[in-house]
């Protein structure tokens, strides 16, 4: 297997846990290269639920796994899903190498995100309050603090009490919230560090290297395209690129080093947290998706907004990634519709488009125009083969693969790892 990207294609929780895990069977590497636990990926092994947020997702088959430097890390949570996943059998020491340029995630960027979005109110993101926005703001301004600097603990702690100093300022004067004591996160952190010291390395060179010896390379893509920092419905996005073009910028690998990129799609549309989102549907709709589908965010508990299938987002998702090919994930959901729309189009004042607007402010005036296809009614959870698909439920993956120009490799109709048809 060459090196490959998995990317999400829409606004998240496409399934891209369940083609990592498909995929990593055949890796010898899988890497994370942008985020942080913000994510929440799914995979069941039997009846065995794991959900990831930090760990690459090819841990659950026990691979060699890489947090790349774009991915900013919360030590308390690191250790918390590692200690998880080692209860459960899995093994991550000896397993997972984080680089030394990853970002610190801190008690004070939780601390001003939930006083942000509080301040927010009706105009806040909807974020996983994992202080994801914070850190990588720190990170841009110069201020943030990187895992490799805990290797000298006199530096850190003043770096750290400068940064506690300036945001203390920021939390007391302009939130009215409690100020943080910078040698309780100090003692905090290095305990922390202490535990996973001999993890951190410089992953560039590592990834390098398996690339250099012909290893399978999986870099597991968190969040979807539309939450881009750049090229999604900004400012609902999150606050890195999940883009397929990031991988090498998140690692500090070539371009030229990337020979796969697959786009994960679920077979209709879903998103948590605020923004627009032209398909959505009424909730007596979205309830009878929610139901077998489990949309329930996997880091929030929160209910994910539901829709029918978007094509006008996924075709700006495949340009912007250069998609190979798609997994076409959830397949089963629509099992039980008569009529499935599909939105093929945006009407904008009277114009029809094709493109999906780059501002809100045109994009709040765009309604989606949709094609129906007849729904097949069939059970088809168990389904292993294209062969087994009803013809309707081909017909409706055909439709997609021509309106998006891309083909088809993994279809899903479940989310158990047999539910799995590879073409
Ligand atoms: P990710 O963040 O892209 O990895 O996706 P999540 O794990 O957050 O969300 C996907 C949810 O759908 C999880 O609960 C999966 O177990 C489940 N799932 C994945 N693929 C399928 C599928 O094909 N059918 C059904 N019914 N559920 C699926
Ligand atoms: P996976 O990898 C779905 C959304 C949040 C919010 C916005 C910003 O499981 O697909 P953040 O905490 O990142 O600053 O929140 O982005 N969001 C996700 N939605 N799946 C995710 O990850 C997400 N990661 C962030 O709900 O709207
Ligand atoms: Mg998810």
């Amino acid at each position: 297997m060459p090196s490959t990207v998995i990317v999400g294609a829409q606004w998240g929780d496409e399934g891209k846990g369940r083609i990592v895990d498909i995929c990593a069977a055949k890796a010898d590497l899988v890497v994370r290269y942008h985020g942080g636990n913000n994510a929440g990926h799914t995979i069941m092994v039997g009846e065995e639920i794991f959900a990831l947020h930090l760990i690459p997702s090819g841990i659950v088959r026990g691979k060699p796994c890489v947090i790349g430097s774009g991915v900013v890390v919360d030590l308390s949570a690191l250790l918390e899903e590692k200690k998880n996943l080692e209860s459960r059998g899995l093994q991550v020491d000896g397993n997972l190498a984080l680089s030394d340029h990853c970002h610190l995630i801190l008690p004070y960027h939780k601390a001003l995100e939930k006083a942000d979005e509080a301040r927010l109110a009706a105009r806040r993101i909807g974020t996983t309050l994992r202080g994801i926005g914070p850190a990588y703001a720190d990170k841009a301004s110069r201020r943030g603090i990187r895992l490799g600097e805990l290797a000298y603990p006199d530096s850190f702690r003043e770096h750290l009490e400068r940064n506690v100093a300036e945001k203390n300022e920021i939390l007391t004067k302009i939130y009215g919230a409690e100020p943080l004591c910078a040698e309780t996160i100090c003692e905090e952190t290095m305990q922390q560090f202490r535990q996973i010291e001999k993890m951190v390395t410089d992953t560039s060179v590592l990834v390098s290297r398996a690339l250099d010896e012909g290893k399978a390379v999986l870099f597991e893509g968190a969040h979807g395209t539309l939450l881009d920092i750049d090229f999604g419905t900004y400012p609902y996005v999150t606050s890195s690129n999940p883009l397929s073009g990031a991988v090498c910028a998140g690692i500090g690998i070539g371009p030229k080093r990337i020979d796969r990129i697959i786009g994960v799609v679920k077979a209709y549309t879903t998103r948590v947290g605020e923004g627009p989102f032209p398909t959505q549907c009424e909730e007596e709709l979205a309830a009878r998706f929610r139901a077998q589908g489990r949309e329930y965010g996997s880091t929030t508990g929160r209910p994910r907004r539901i829709g029918w299938f978007d094509a006008v987002i996924v075709r700006k998702a495949a340009r912007l990634n250069g998609l190979d090919e798609i997994a076409i994930t959830h397949l089963d959901v629509l099992d039980q519709f008569d009529r499935i729309p599909v939105c093929v189009a945006y009407e904008c004042e009277g114009e029809r488009i094709n493109e999906f607007p780059n501002l809100l402010e045109k994009l709040a005036k765009c309604r989606p125009v949709y094609e129906e296809l007849p729904g097949w009614k069939q059970d088809t959870t168990a389904a292993r083969r294209w062969e087994d698909l009803p013809a309707r439920a081909q017909e409706y993956i055909s439709f997609i693969e021509r309106l998006l120009k891309v083909r088809t490799s993994i279809i899903l109709v479940g989310p158990k790892r047999e539910q799995t048809i590879v073409r």
